[in-house]
């Protein structure tokens, strides 16, 4: 089965088409990163038009990577939510117009499920597994029974730990996205500053991580207000390992109490480098699996992937109707 899917729920606009589950055969993503950075964050109407600009160019790329006529397609997949609804819109109307004009299925993604699936592309799933789904939108716990069968266990009751990077980061005076550039400094830093842990043991695999951020900031504004120079790494290293003895503390306790054979560590806070070298490290008992770098941040291989199960676990689905006409349930958006 050959699968070309759409994502477009953020600020990259990304086509890939999939051969059976597995086989990349386009992999198109371009990131609207630079324009985003001058604003500190996304701008969901910029990033609207953006997609509308390059949508048509990224479909065309990837079908020449892929060598492929779109008669050869079998199956059209495109993000449905959650995400920005005006980026969201751009994607599915464009996906709807390729499977209305090629006379091809269409079948809406969750995005987040995507993110899962992202590790089925270079690695075998066995269940049960946990996925610690950690991006710019969601922080979550969930317990994976088997394809398509996902229970969520925890959520954050407030800040997505993507999102506390990225206002770290701008507290700090470093560039959007936050994620990236903390975790290059933490590396070169110490963990010195005493910052606190929210282990909220009311709700076992809840998150929150607003406290965490308001420390950081406070912390910041303290010194500026005494004249003291912040130490940019060492706070970048006591933000991070904050961060990270949490993750992997709930990640650790989810797995052992559900005893699962697998533990999958996806979206873009996924390519973290000191949360991939620590929770191998640190949960030595669990086979863990992780995206590479390519596949942990938004883009449509993963939505490919994710495709692919759902079609074969659900079969036709209200979503899925030929020739692409009304497909999405813009409920889920
Ligand atoms: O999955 P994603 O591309 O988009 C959403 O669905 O949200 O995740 C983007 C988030 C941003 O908040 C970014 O700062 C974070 O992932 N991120 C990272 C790293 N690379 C990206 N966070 C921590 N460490 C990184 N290396
Ligand atoms: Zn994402």
């Amino acid at each position: 089965m050959i699968i070309l899917a759409v994502e477009t729920s953020c600020d990259e606009t990304s086509v890939a088409i999939l051969k059976d589950g597995k086989d990349v055969r386009a992999h198109i993503v371009l990131s609207q990163i630079d324009i985003h950075q001058t604003y500190g964050g996304v701008v969901p109407e910029i990033a609207s038009r953006n997609h509308v600009a390059h949508m048509t160019k990224v479909f065309d790329q990837a079908l020449v990577q892929a060598d492929i006529k779109p008669e050869a397609i079998d199956l059209v997949a495109v993000t449905k939510g959650p995400g920005l609804i005006g980026s969201l819109l751009v994607g599915i109307n464009a996906a709807t117009a390729f499977a209305f004009a090629h006379q091809k299925p269409l079948i809406g993604v969750n995005h987040l499920i995507g993110h899962i699936y992202a590790v089925s592309l270079e690695h075998e799933m066995t269940f049960p597994a946990l996925a610690l789904l950690v991006s710019g939108g969601h922080t979550e716990l969930l317990y994976l029974k088997g394809h398509m069968d996902f229970h969520m266990l925890g959520t954050t009751l407030d800040d997505a730990v993507g999102e506390a990077y990225d206002k770290v980061a701008r507290t700090l005076g470093l560039s959007y996205p936050g994620g990236p550039i903390v975790d290059k400094l933490a590396a070169q830093g110490k963990d010195t500053y005493d910052l606190p842990r929210s282990y909220l043991d009311r709700s076992a695999y809840n998150f929150s991580f607003s406290g965490l951020k308001s420390a950081v900031i406070n912390t910041v504004h303290h010194a500026r207000q005494r004249g003291e120079e912040i130490r940019i790494n060492d706070m970048c290293a006591s933000f991070q390992t904050s961060v990270l003895d949490v993750l992997i503390e709930k990640t650790r306790q989810a797995a052992q109490a559900y005893d699962v054979k697998q533990i999958i560590v996806s979206g873009g806070v996924a390519a973290n480098r000191g949360l991939r070298q620590r929770i191998v490290k640190e949960i030595p008992d669990r086979e863990i699996l992780i995206p590479s770098m390519q596949y942990c941040t938004d883009n449509a291989a993963m939505i490919a992937a994710a495709a692919h199960y759902q079609f074969l676990h659900e079969g036709p689905h209200p979503d899925y109707v030929l020739g692409g006409q009304s497909i999405i349930n813009f409920e889920t958006i």
